[in-house]
């Protein structure tokens, strides 16, 4: 089984942006994590972060049957892109949302996602280990 993780726009920056907001792990360091959560899944991760929504775009099409699940924290392009909806609504494949913030909590701009209502779960508020929560959730939505 393979899941696709997919990370947007200055999420590079965790760990030294608004720690206070964000925490202060990497993303190196959450994805290592990750993997190491996966192998015990006998699941497959790959990792994809890019502040550029076409290789986001890229990625999920690549993803393609090719990728079992993708968990994804689209970061602002949550609030603002239709397109990152369309390409995951393209390839048809089953997917978690990711937010380290509570953004219910935040400004209001931050309530409002262009994916929420296709994915199967949405995560929020819980910092690095929503993470982890969305990576066991999708392997026992995979082996149903
Ligand atoms: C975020 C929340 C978004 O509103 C914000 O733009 C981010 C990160 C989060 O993980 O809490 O960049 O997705």
């Amino acid at each position: 089984l393979k899941i696709l993780v997919l990370n947007g726009p200055n999420l590079n920056m965790l760990g030294k942006r608004e720690p206070g907001i964000y925490g202060s792990q990497s993303l190196t360091d959450i994805i290592e994590q990750l993997t190491e959560e996966a192998k015990k899944h006998q699941i497959e991760l790959s990792h994809v972060q890019s502040n550029a929504e076409h290789q986001l775009i890229d990625a999920i099409h690549q993803a393609y049957q090719t990728v079992d699940f993708i968990i994804i924290n689209p970061a602002a392009f949550t609030h603002t892109s239709v397109a990152l909806r369309d390409a995951l609504l393209s390839v048809d494949i089953p997917f978690i949302e990711v937010h380290l913030s509570n953004v219910h909590a935040r400004e209001s701009f931050r309530q409002h996602s262009y994916l929420s209502d296709k994915a199967v779960g949405v995560i929020c508020g819980l910092g690095a280990q929503g993470y982890s929560y969305a990576l066991s959730s999708a392997a026992s939505y995979l082996q149903k």
